[in-house]
């Protein structure tokens, strides 16, 4: 049988053909637009998301068996908030995970109503890019918007509505919407109180692992696959990314070096840290996870090398970088202000400590590096918690760069298992497909039989030293510079 993983991206729709033994058959990928329309604001057409995602799979499984093609499911950017009328129309422009303009709302909510209050409902605080303060912005900012909205939901969950019909989402993605109680798995009536909407304007939750439906059937013939296709809930883009690393079960850890930056633990065990600096939500495989997210992780290096300095050679800038841990420039990956740990939309971006003989090699590493040190900042909390890890897996765009992977083993003294491919999100969503449609018994028994650990980066004692030094420099920038970024803005 085969089985096809969307990854609804930020920047593009990954889509990954895989056969029943986890074998990668074909990948395409397809670009859409990114909209800033104010300083902060991050805005995407859920039109756009569905029409590249048609292309992509008719260009995907061109030259497969389609008689084959047994489910498909997803790995979608997280927080997203996309909004349908009646006739199941799209309201306005999707308000995506990166998005800052919610800071008044999540002030209400973090300190209004309160962070306890928050915590005890839904196990987290509210978060600028999360779902329940964009709704509150609707609700206060555009009222005749707010007015129309029948039904609230996540980006890749739109696509799972255009191919079944059924409006659906899954644990994982519900967790960052801050209106689930991710205990207890199931939606929040305080927190869909507290943002004024019912129960019934958000969609049915699901496993990750489950079928909601099969392919309507005009869309199957449009797509060229059969009807019986079976469509899964699929995944917050980070559990799916999980899923298809193998980082299931107990105390297994996954970096994302995406758009965004991740720290992904899992845990068989429902837990939550005393200042909410990480997330807690459920996980993919029936159980919950931490995450730590960045906001800027990849993109940070996208915006130097292609923005700044000009140069789609990224690996060519790369191989100037020599001395790793001597590095006196620093950066704080903050572009799009900063989720965890520090929760300040108002953070930005900043160079320090560059003196005449600092070279384009040095703000390049300090690039890089400041993503790690962010990181760190996230496993910092992890640690407070006593949670001991010795080994992480990593994917994303920018886990294809051997020199950022010796980085983060180095800076985060964690052994770096490197997948055959780091493709996460759209393999964990064909792994999940799998599950639903019975091919495996669990998502723990897919990921023990697929995934393939091909080579581990080990932190070398001397230049984890070199880096702990460098890291507790990194620590004193942003508390110097906090009051500083709130005037700025
Ligand atoms: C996670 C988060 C990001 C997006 C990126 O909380 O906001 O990782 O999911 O797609």
């Amino acid at each position: 049988m085969l089985y096809i993983g969307v990854d609804l991206g930020t920047s593009a729709v990954k889509l990954l053909l895989m056969d029943s033994e986890g074998k990668i058959k074909n990948i395409v990928s397809k670009e859409y637009p990114l909209y800033f329309p104010h300083p902060g604001w991050s805005e995407q057409k859920p039109e756009d998301w569905w029409e590249q995602t048609v292309i992509g799979i008719k260009e995907l499984i061109q030259d497969a068996d389609r008689s084959q093609i047994a489910g498909i499911s997803f790995g979608g950017q997280m927080h997203g908030l996309v909004i349908l009328d009646k006739e199941d129309k799209v309201i306005r422009p999707a308000i995506l995970w990166n998005d800052g303009r919610t800071f008044e709302e999540c002030d209400y909510l973090n300190n209004v109503i309160g962070k306890e209050k928050l915590s005890e409902y839904t196990a987290n605080i509210s978060f600028t890019g999360f779902t329940a303060p964009k709704i509150l912005w609707v609700k206060n900012k555009e009222p005749e918007n707010f007015a129309k909205i029948e039904k609230i939901m996540l980006p890749k969950d739109y696509i799972a509505y255009k191919l079944t019909g059924v409006h659906c989402t899954d644990v994982s993605d519900a967790s960052g919407m801050l209106l689930f109680d991710v205990k207890n798995r199931k939606w929040s009536k305080e927190m869909c109180e507290i943002c004024g909407i019912s129960e019934d304007k958000l969609a049915k939750c699901y496993e990750s692992y489950e079928a909601v439906g099969t392919v309507l059937p005009e869309v199957a013939e449009m797509l060229g696959i059969p009807a019986t296709c079976i469509v899964a809930a699929g995944a917050g883009d980070n559990a799916a990314a999980a899923v298809g690393t193998g980082t299931v079960g107990d105390n297994m850890c996954n970096i994302s070096l995406g758009t965004s930056g991740t720290i992904f633990i899992s845990s068989k065990n429902f837990g939550v840290d005393k200042f909410n600096a990480l997330h807690s939500f459920a996980h993919a495989d029936g159980k919950y996870h931490l995450m730590g997210c960045m906001l800027s992780a990849a993109s940070c290096n996208k915006w130097w090398m292609d923005e700044i300095i000009g140069t789609k050679n990224y690996a060519e800038e790369q191989k100037a970088i020599e001395k790793l841990g001597e590095n006196h420039v620093f950066f704080l990956p903050y572009l799009m202000g900063e989720r965890s740990p520090h929760n300040n939309p108002n953070a930005r971006a900043t160079f320090i400590g560059m003196t005449m003989d600092s070279t384009r090699a040095d703000m390049t590493q300090a690039v890089l590096e400041g993503v790690g040190f962010a990181l760190r900042d996230s496993l910092e909390v992890a640690k407070s918690l006593g949670i001991k890890l010795e080994r992480t897996k990593i994917c994303g765009g920018g886990a294809k760069s051997p020199l950022w992977k010796k980085m983060i083993a180095n800076i985060l003294n964690l052994k770096v298992d490197v997948i055959e491919s780091e493709e996460g999100p759209a393999m964990g969503g064909a792994m999940l497909a799998a599950v639903a449609c019975g091919e495996y018994k669990s998502v723990e028994e897919i990921a023990a039989k697929v995934v393939k650990i091909v080579d581990t980066v080990d932190p070398d004692p001397e230049l984890v030293a070199k880096y702990e030094a460098r890291y507790a420099q990194f620590k004193e920038i942003y508390p110097a510079c906090k009051e500083l970024f709130n005037k700025i803005q």
